[in-house]
């Protein structure tokens, strides 16, 4: 086996990934305006699974009842049997990967440039994001998912209590960690009391904000170490996203988290180094290992070969590899590492053309597929991906 690291099982709660590969939550643009889930959307999942992944985190799902265009949605029971179609349907493309769902409270926006704040929320407000967060994750349970994920990164509502940006004068922000990680850990402490001690519930954070007064890594760590003290059982750690930097957006636009240099560090681009956030998620595991937990901790962000995902396990950078792009791009990236096929893997380019639709609210695809797909084809080879960008070139 040429890659030991990257295909050991690692068990969370009595489930078992059978690898370390977990492709990290993407947004589709595949669910209906208003969050339901589609035929497309399982397809893009059904052709994720058949590769040979770990471990799949089903995209963020909006726990609140506002309005968000075409993200999935959680947000009351309706959605629950929809949701047990697209777990059955994975399973049906095979039954190897363990499900999750990420679930995901946001900060409004509107076209006049407007955006909330959790300076915005009153007191009250706050018990209701705690009950959207614990219903939702009856519906990730009864919809049959192996795992949760509470997503606490980038520019949505948790994420913004945690960051150092988090204004509020009251007990749950201000310069306070413990202030700020006080609605988180609610969050984290009500869904835990509902799914209980046996179901594995992870939480995504961000290793840095990469803001002026954001969340730094002198935080993180130590937002790490309350959550691994707190039973989480697995902490994926990403970055940036925030709205502090984005540019002011054009008239009749809402503000894109995407748009600024912390927007940029999400999904690090080809002018990144690879392994971009690696030196996140290897401080933060020490710190976690220092206070003595063995929490796996997930580092994703530009890793695109097999051979740099082994080096990060095997020089104990990280105990699981975090795969979105890579995946997209060439889903049988794991089975074609698994064999020694790696030459034959279409090669991410780091191009956030997928990025760039999602900006734009339309389904995300990915450049090096046939033009048109909406999954990646099967069979899939560096030849075809190599045909259809040459087919693509001779259009007039
Ligand atoms: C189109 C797109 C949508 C994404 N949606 C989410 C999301 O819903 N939740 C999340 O935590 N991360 C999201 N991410 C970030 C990825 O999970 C991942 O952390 C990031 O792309 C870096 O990994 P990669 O280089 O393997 O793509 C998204 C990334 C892309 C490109």
């Amino acid at each position: 086996m040429k890659y030991p690291s990257l295909f050991r099982p690692i068990t969370l709660k009595g489930v078992t990934f059978p690898n370390r590969i977990m492709r990290t939550s993407m947004v589709s643009g595949l669910a209906t305006e208003d969050g339901h889930v589609t035929d497309e959307l399982k397809k893009r999942y059904q052709r994720e699974a058949m590769g040979g992944v770990g471990s799949i985190v089903v995209e963020a799902a909006v726990v609140l009842p506002s309005r968000s265009s075409y993200n999935l949605r959680i947000s009351d029971d309706s959605f629950t049997e929809e949701l047990k179609g697209l777990v059955a349907a994975i399973r049906e493309a095979s039954a190897e990967p363990k499900l999750g769902i990420q679930i995901m409270h946001f900060l409004k926006i509107s076209r006049s440039g407007w955006r909330q704040k959790v300076t915005d929320f009153k007191p009250e407000d706050l018990p209701v994001i705690v009950e959207q967060h614990v219903n939702a994750a009856k519906r990730a349970v009864a919809a049959g998912f192996d795992f949760i994920e509470l997503h606490m990164a980038h520019a949505y509502t948790l994420s913004s209590f945690l960051s150092l940006s988090n204004d509020r004068a009251d007990e749950y922000g201000g310069p306070s960690l413990k202030n700020r990680m006080r609605l988180p850990i609610e969050v984290y402490e009500a869904v835990r009391r509902d799914v209980g001690d046996g179901f594995p519930l992870g939480v995504r954070i961000n290793g840095e904000d990469f803001t002026i007064r954001g969340t730094t890594l002198l935080q993180s760590t130590r937002i790490a170490k309350k959550f691994a003290e707190l039973g989480a059982d697995y902490i994926s750690v990403s970055a940036g996203s925030r709205f502090e930097d984005a540019p002011t957006p054009p008239a009749n636009t809402p503000p894109d988290p995407m748009s600024g240099y912390s927007g940029h560090r999400m999904s690090p681009e080809w002018w990144f180094p690879d392994m971009t956030h690696v030196y996140l998620a290897e401080p933060i595991r020490q710190t976690v290992r220092d206070a003595g937990y063995d929490v796996p901790i997930v580092t994703a962000g530009k890793i695109r070969t097999p051979k740099q995902a082994e080096r990060i396990l095997e020089q104990g950078k990280a105990d699981i590899i975090g795969l979105c792009r890579a995946l997209l791009c060439d889903p049988d990236f794991p089975k074609k590492a698994k064999e020694g096929e790696d030459k034959d893997i279409v090669q991410c380019t780091a191009c956030n053309w997928c990025l760039e639709a999602d900006s734009r609210m339309e389904k995300v695809n990915c450049s090096r597929w046939p033009e048109g797909n909406l999954a990646a084809p099967v069979p899939w080879h560096k030849k075809d991906a190599r045909a259809s960008a040459l087919a693509r070139d001779a259009e007039p």
